[in-house]
């Protein structure tokens, strides 16, 4: 028996405000009506999460987020037996969910996953569009709505902790990065709600930040942590707390590093 589900409280309602960079939304619409599996590509903190949620509003189109993490086994994704009072009940996994009833299903950070955890999503990214479930003994084929999305961090990317090859290749993959600084300062004021000025200022501290690369910072401050700033600022904390708070502390642990940054970011402060 398989225990009934709705796909209702994976839809998307409001429109998530999503600020184009390029000309994403088209390449993605053309990968939808073809079902072809997409990688979103880029930086932590950029904007992908939220173009998913765009799109699936978009298209009108459930969404079925699973965030990937090492301790991951294909049963969490594809499901398995659990025992209530009616005896042994057979549980659909978000990943079946979705294949199933017709939804994009976002692994998110999928390098996160072990291999062997992600081979399972194979056959559902080539002509076949089946999953099967050995535990249940089916083959499930994809709903006519599916479509798999995965995102993917190649700034993370290492010997042990990167996508086999022949997963890669099952993806189309549309690239992200921090917006440009008006389009960025544009999303800091909307999502943040402060003015433009401030969102501008709070931009030019990220891009000097992500300069400072080769200086032990891995990624600099991500458009995300500009967002929880400029909700700092809007709270009335003054800018160089903001900062501070939801940038330079969270961004590294190291204190040389640190010192690098809040010099950086003093500069660039009235
Ligand atoms: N192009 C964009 N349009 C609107 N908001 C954006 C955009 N890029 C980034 N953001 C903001 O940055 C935050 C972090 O983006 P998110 O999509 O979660 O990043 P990630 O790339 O890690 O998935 C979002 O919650 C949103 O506030
Ligand atoms: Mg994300």
């Amino acid at each position: 028996m398989t225990a009934p589900l709705s796909l209702d409280a994976y839809r998307i309602t409001e429109e998530p405000y999503y600020r184009p960079a390029g000309d994403e939304v088209a390449v993605f619409e053309a990968a939808w009506r073809e079902r072809l599996p997409v990688m979103l590509k880029g930086p932590t903190g950029c904007g992908k999460t939220r173009f998913i949620e765009h799109m699936a509003w978009r298209l009108g189109v459930p969404l079925v987020t699973i965030a990937c993490h090492e301790d991951m086994t294909a049963s969490d994704l594809v499901g398995r037996y659990l025992i209530d009072e009616t005896g042994t009940v057979w549980h659909d996994g978000p990943l079946t969910v979705a294949v199933r009833h017709g939804a994009i299903c976002y692994l998110d950070e999928v390098v996160e996953a072990r291999q062997d955890t992600t081979v399972v999503i194979h056959p559902l990214t080539d002509a076949r569009r089946v999953l099967p479930i050995e535990k249940h003994n089916e083959l499930v084929r994809a709903h006519a709505d599916f479509q798999l999305v995965v995102s993917y961090n190649p700034g993370y990317q290492s010997a042990i902790k990167d996508l086999k090859e022949s997963t890669k290749q099952r993806f189309c993959a549309i690239g992200f990065d921090y917006p440009a600084h008006e389009a960025e300062a544009a999303i800091v004021a909307e999502e943040a709600g402060v003015a433009l000025d401030v969102a501008s200022q709070l931009v030019a501290i990220a891009e000097r930040s992500r300069n400072l690369g080769g200086q032990g910072l891995a990624e600099g401050a991500s458009t995300r942590m500009l967002v929880h700033t400029g909700r700092l600022v809007a709270q009335g904390l003054p800018l160089a707390q903001a900062v501070d708070t939801a940038i330079v502390m969270p961004v590294t642990d190291e204190p040389d590093v640190r010192a690098a940054l809040a010099a950086a970011v003093e500069a660039c402060l009235p």
